[in-house]
């Protein structure tokens, strides 16, 4: 039995749906510890495609418990919305499979607002969000303003609550420009959905201590990537919360020491949405994917902007996650191709780096130094075992893990359950 962290070693995008859900064939328990519905995870079961935002990708798993965890920013009406749109497909959700914590934050629609209104303001400097007003609902609980799902199951408390923020929010967008927001038709609509989560509230803490206690398989399903991470990520072109390993204990109240293992996951190459540097960015390997109808985001349909795969950064996540074992996913999206760079270094200022430079205008001014591997021109899509990748693939794979300092574990050449190779 080991509890693992996954974490994604990127940008974000990983392909951390399809492996966790491949993973949850044995994990009892699912957690999700911080993000929100910023998240998009696929995963395709039985040719139906679900893209989940909020809740844990072990919920198609008949058996699995799912839990979002204190560190997450939950959008209560979102939840809602993707609870039902689970069951239309039927999925069964209900308070036997998955349970929020009362700690966690919530999203309001001041916060989308907000998002919106600062991103419009950056101008040519915008972040890229996803809208979803993360950064202001991590704001205002860093700034210990914000609003909990505790709150959300006693109305009066939510009325005065809500009440003094909508005040204060309204008088911040008119700052923007922006028309403020009707506090009764905000209070109607939160309401109905708290009434709907009421049932799958509780002290995920002390639940899932009881299951350490109990030697239940844990899996802490991370959202977004490594370089999207507040504090070690391409600040300020990253998220609003602790993408990295450490961000799944404090997100979820399970202590480090409870911790068996942590798996990254990358893909082959690498992808980013939204703005930011990105070293190994390559238009014509854009393009290709792009036109293969590949790279499009799960949760707001932008094209991924695509580069080659940058062991200088995943070497950099692979410390500060700690990562034991890596998922290389996507390796398909490279089978056409007769040769594959790798960066293995950066260039700044005449020195060669290892790692990246923390600050985002000097990993702008990185140059990538390429290695060439040679492409497997092979369709890998119906492979299932190691030993039956093309040499040339296999070669590439464990060259990427090497460089990266980890061990591979898992191979993904489809977006498809059974289209893994366990190594
Ligand atoms: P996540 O946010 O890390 O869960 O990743 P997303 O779901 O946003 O994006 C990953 C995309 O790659 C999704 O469309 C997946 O269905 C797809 N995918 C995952 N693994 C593979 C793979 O090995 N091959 C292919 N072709 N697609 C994959
Ligand atoms: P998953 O879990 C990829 C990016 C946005 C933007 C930046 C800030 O599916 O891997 P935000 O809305 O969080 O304030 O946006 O972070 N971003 C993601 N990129 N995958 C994600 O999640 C992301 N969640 C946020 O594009 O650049
Ligand atoms: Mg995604």
């Amino acid at each position: 039995m080991a509890n693992t962290i996954l974490v994604g070693a990127q940008w974000g995008d990983e392909g951390k749906g399809k492996i966790i859900d491949f993973l949850t064939e044995k994990a009892e328990i699912v957690v999700r510890s911080q993000g929100g519905n910023n998240a998009g995870h696929t995963v395709i079961v039985g040719g139906t495609k679900y893209v989940l935002h909020l809740i844990p990708s072990g919920i198609l798993r008949p058996g699995t418990k799912c839990v979002i965890g204190n560190g997450v920013v939950l959008d209560p009406v979102a939840v809602a919305g993707e609870i039902e749109g689970l069951r239309a497909k039927g999925i069964s959700v209900t308070p036997e499979n998955l349970m929020v914590s009362d700690a966690a934050h919530l999203v309001l629609p001041y916060h989308r607002k907000l998002d919106e209104a600062r991103e419009i303001a950056r101008g040519s400097g915008k972040i890229g969000t996803t809208k979803r007003g993360i950064g202001p609902a991590y704001g205002d609980k860093i700034a210990r303003v914000g609003l909990r799902v505790a709150d959300l199951l006693q109305p009066a408390v939510l009325s005065e609550k809500l009440a003094a923020r909508i005040s204060e929010n309204n008088a911040l967008l008119a700052t923007y420009g922006i028309e403020g927001l009707d506090f009764q038709t905000v209070l109607k609509e939160v309401s109905a959905a708290a009434e709907l989560l009421r049932p799958f509230v509780a002290n995920t803490v002390v639940y899932l201590h009881e299951a350490v206690r109990n030697k239940k398989e844990i899996l802490f399903e991370g959202a977004q990537g490594t370089f999207l991470d507040i504090d070690h990520g391409t600040y300020p072109y990253v998220t609003s919360s602790n993408t990295t390993a450490g961000g799944a204990c404090t997100g979820s109240g399970v202590p480090p020491h409870r911790i068996d293992r942590v798996l990254g996951v990358i893909k082959a190459y690498t992808t980013r949405v939204g703005e930011g540097p990105f070293p190994t960015e390559d238009e014509p390997l854009s393009d290709m994917l792009h036109g293969m109808g590949r790279e499009f985001g799960s949760t707001t349909g932008r094209a991924r902007r695509c580069g080659w795969f940058d062991a200088v950064a995943v070497r950099y996540a692979g410390m500060i996650n700690g990562i034991d074992d890596l998922a290389v996913t996507n390796l398909d999206g490279l089978d056409s191709l007769d040769s594959i760079r790798v960066c293995t270094h950066y260039k700044l200022n005449g020195q060669l780096l290892e790692t990246p430079p923390m600050d985002y205008v000097q990993l702008a001014a990185c140059e990538p130094v390429y290695t060439e591997l040679p492409g497997w021109k092979t369709p890998t899509e119906d492979i299932r075992e190691w030993d039956r990748l093309p040499d040339n693939a296999r070669s590439y794979l464990l060259k990427i893990a090497e460089l990266s300092g980890a061990k591979l574990v898992i191979a993904s050449v489809g977006p498809n359950r059974e289209q893994t190779i366990l190594l």
